[in-house]
C-alpha cells in the first residue's frame, strides 16, 4: 500500500493506493460510517460489505438524480447518520458522484470517502471534487466543488468489472496522455488492454500514472479557471454527438480526440503521423475513431456548449502527443472546419 496525502485549497485528501478494502476498517469507525453501492457491486462483492451499514442503489447513470438523493436522505436519517457519520461511495463515477453530493448537503455536510471500482471512477471520477447529479437531460447540472476525506483503492474489484467498461476508461487515459505524458503514449502504445488486465503491476502502476495526472491537474486550478479545461480534450464534440447517437461516453469522446486532431492539424501545426498514432493506439484499445453523425446538427450543438464565448469557441487542442492548449476559434472557422475537414 501507498500513502499519498494531497493539499486542495481547502482541504486534505489521502490516497491509498494498492490497497485493500480491509483498510477501511483503520480508516473510518464502523459504527458510525454508511458505504453507499449500487446493486451490480453489491452482488459481485457481497462478502465485503457483511458489517457495514449499507445502502445498495439501482445501477446506471439514470438514477444520478434527485430522486435517489432524497431516497438516499431518507434512508440515513432511518440509519440515526448525523453529522459525525461518515459516507463511503462504493462504485463508479454514478456512485462517487451521487455520494459525494448526499455528502456535501446531508446536515450542510458530512465526512465523506471513495472506494472507486471501476477503471474511470479510480483514474477519473472520484478524483477533484466534483459531485452532483443530473437534470433530465442535462448532465452534472446540479452539484458542488468538495474534495472527499480519502480515497481508496482495491484493485481486486475490477476482476468483475465488464469489458465495455474497460474500453470507455480507457478513452480517458488516452485522453490524459495526449494532453500531459507523452511517455504513457508510448507505453500505452506497446500494450494491450488484455496485458493490462492480466498484469496487476502493470494495470496499478498505469493507475497511479493517471490518478497522478488527474490530481495534479486538478490541484493546479480546483476552480476551472485554465489548467482544468485541458481534461476537456475530445469532449467538445463528444458531448454534442454522446447523447444523439447513444454513444457510451467513451466512444463519443474517442470520436471527438480524432476530430480535435484533425482540428489541430490544420490549425495548430500538430503533426499528421501523431494523429496517426492517436488513431491506432484507439483503435487498439478497442474504440471508434469515425461515425457517420450529421455535421451540420452537431455544430449546432456545439454552439450551445458552456465553451463558446461570443463568437468564439474555446477548443482544446494538442500541440504534439503530450501537450494540449485551449484555442480560442471564431465560429466561422470552425463553421468551415466542420462542413469540410471533419
Ligand atoms: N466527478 C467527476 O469529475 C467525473 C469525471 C468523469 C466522470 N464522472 C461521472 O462518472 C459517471 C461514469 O462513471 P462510470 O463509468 O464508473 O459509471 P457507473 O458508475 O455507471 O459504472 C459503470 C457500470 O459498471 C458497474 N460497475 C462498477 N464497478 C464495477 C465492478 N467492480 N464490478 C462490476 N460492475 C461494476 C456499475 O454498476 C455500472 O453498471 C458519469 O455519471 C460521469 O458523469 C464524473
Amino acid at each position: 500500500m501507498e500513502k499519498q496525502t494531497h493539499n486542495f485549497s481547502n482541504s486534505v485528501v489521502d490516497y491509498y493506493l494498492n490497497a485493500s478494502f480491509q483498510l477501511l476498517l483503520e480508516i473510518t469507525d464502523i459504527n458510525n460510517t454508511v458505504l453507499i453501492t449500487d446493486e451490480h457491486v453489491f452482488k459481485a462483492h457481497e462478502q465485503k460489505f457483511k458489517g457495514w451499514n449499507t445502502i445498495v442503489l439501482m445501477p446506471g447513470e439514470q438514477y444520478k438524480v434527485q430522486a435517489t438523493v432524497d431516497s438516499i436522505i431518507l434512508q440515513l436519517i432511518e440509519l440515526g447518520a448525523d453529522r459525525k457519520t461518515t459516507l463511503i461511495g462504493v462504485g463508479g463515477g454514478v456512485i462517487t458522484d451521487l455520494t459525494g453530493y448526499v455528502a456535501s448537503v446531508y446536515m450542510r455536510g458530512v465526512r465523506f470517502g471513495f472506494i472507486p471500482t471501476s477503471i474511470l471512477a479510480m483514474v477519473d471520477a472520484s478524483i477533484g471534487g466534483k459531485n452532483g447529479i443530473d437534470v433530465g437531460v442535462y448532465k452534472n447540472m446540479v452539484g458542488v466543488i468538495r474534495q472527499p476525506s480519502f480515497l481508496l483503492y482495491d484493485i481486486q474489484f475490477l476482476n468483475t468489472l465488464p469489458q465495455k467498461e474497460w474500453e470507455n476508461a480507457f478513452a480517458e487515459i488516452i485522453k490524459h496522455a495526449c494532453i500531459k505524458d507523452a511517455d504513457m503514449f508510448s507505453e500505452l502504445e506497446s500494450y494491450s488492454l488484455d496485458d493490462y488486465k492480466n498484469n496487476n503491476e502493470v494495470l496499478s502502476a498505469l493507475i497511479k500514472r493517471n490518478v497522478e495526472i488527474k490530481t495534479s491537474v486538478v490541484k493546479n486550478d480546483e476552480f476551472e479557471a485554465g489548467e482544468r479545461k485541458l481534461l476537456n480534450f475530445g469532449h467538445t464534440l463528444g458531448h454534442a454527438i454522446e447523447n444523439k447517437y447513444h454513444l457510451l461516453h467513451g466512444h463519443a469522446v474517442s470520436i471527438g480526440m480524432v476530430a480535435a486532431a484533425t482540428i489541430s492539424e490544420e490549425i495548430n501545426q500538430f503533426h499528421s503521423t501523431e494523429k496517426e498514432r492517436l488513431i491506432k493506439v484507439l483503435m487498439q484499445y478497442g474504440l471508434p475513431v469515425q461515425l457517420n453523425y450529421d455535421k451540420k446538427k452537431a455544430f449546432e450543438t456545439l454552439l450551445k456548449d458552456k465553451k463558446k464565448e461570443k463568437g468564439f469557441m474555446n477548443y482544446v487542442l494538442l500541440k504534439k502527443i503530450g501537450e494540449a492548449e485551449v484555442v480560442s476559434i471564431p465560429l466561422v472557422q470552425l463553421q468551415d472546419l466542420f462542413s469540410q475537414t471533419l
